[in-house]
């Protein structure tokens, strides 16, 4: 399965900050805003990688995550000229996707929640057209809205509606079949000049080839459109990291535990960090699946006492 990360547009809702940066480089707390999503392909075991991102924004991208080999990844990049839409993703990414499966992800969307790993794995084994993510907010009116039945099932989904019939965001997270990017080819552009992912996700529901998945309450799901939301995932990631001591979306860290390099390869990469603590977290990282490694080698720490 191949994966793609959006990170175009020129975020204009987020102005001046964004004027010089893209805002999916931000720091969100400790990290660039795009290690959120990286790490989300990452756990679903996507190593083949396509950044689709602006002309001006593209070697900013590179510079900081370059052909992703020491991540034991390959990522490939690809200019859009103009925001033409979420959808535009599987035309530019046509060559990429060649004849797999693809998992699109939004630059700009943080997941965070127990289990979303299995959540992850279970979507990419799915022979389902579309896979889709759901998740209760406040305000869906600023969402694809999807509406289910009383069993779950979903029913019809609308992009933005003034008068939503459900609380049930669409995430930025998609699975789709190879079909999508003859689906995307077809489409014209809505009302508003883009090609609509909300779009895509009806004609996968039309063939009765969608479902979506409940990330429902206990799940943290954020987008970071706005200076408030952008400050508020940053504050969620703060809270966490501090009071459990663990970081989230460290990509060097999911890169070790998902066997993508060894304990070697991940110790240099945090000491390549200098003196932060995102760097030393990661040297501890490496120095622990080390230490395991050597006692899974070695035995239990016990044998020797009881041989
Ligand atoms: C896009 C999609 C929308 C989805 C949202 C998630 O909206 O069009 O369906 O709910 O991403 O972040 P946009 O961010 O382009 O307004």
């Amino acid at each position: 399965m191949k994966g793609i990360i959006l990170a175009g547009g020129s975020a204009t809702r987020l102005r001046p900050v964004t004027l010089a940066v893209s805002k999916q480089l931000l720091p969100v707390y400790d990290k660039p805003m795009v290690y959120y999503p990286l790490s989300v392909l990452m756990l679903a075991d996507i190593r083949d990688i396509l950044i689709i991102t602006t002309p001006v924004d593209l070697p900013q991208f590179q510079r900081l995550l370059g052909d992703g080999s020491q991540l034991g990844l390959s990522l490939t990049y690809v200019a859009q000229t103009e925001p033409r839409g979420l959808a535009d993703a599987f035309r530019l990414g046509r060559d990429h996707i060649g004849d797999e499966r693809v998992a699109l992800v939004l630059g700009d969307n943080i997941f965070h929640g127990a289990s979303f790993s299995d959540v992850l794995r279970h979507a990419a084994a799915d022979d389902a057209g579309a896979v889709l993510f759901g998740y209760p907010v406040r305000d869906p009116e600023r969402y694809g809205v999807a509406e289910v039945d009383s069993s779950g099932r979903l029913v019809s989904l609308v992009e933005k509606p003034a008068a939503p019939k459900s609380d049930r965001a669409v995430t930025g997270l998609y699975f789709y079949s190879n079909d999508v990017v003859k689906i995307a080819d077809a489409l014209t552009p809505s009302p508003r000049g883009e090609l609509e992912i909300t779009d895509v996700n009806l004609e996968y529901l039309r063939r009765g080839e969608a479902t979506l998945v409940d990330l429902g309450r206990g799940f943290a799901w954020f987008d970071t459109g706005t200076q408030d939301s952008l400050m508020a995932a940053g504050q969620y990631v703060q809270t966490l990291e501090q009071r459990q001591g663990v970081r989230i979306a460290c990509v060097e860290e999911v890169a070790l535990r998902m066997g993508f390099i060894d304990p070697e390869q991940a110790r240099a990469l945090g000491a390549a960090l200098g003196a932060s603590g995102y760097g030393h977290y990661v040297m501890a990282a490496a120095d622990r699946a080390r230490a395991d490694q050597a006692r899974q080698v070695s035995g239990p720490p016990w044998s020797s006492a009881i041989s």
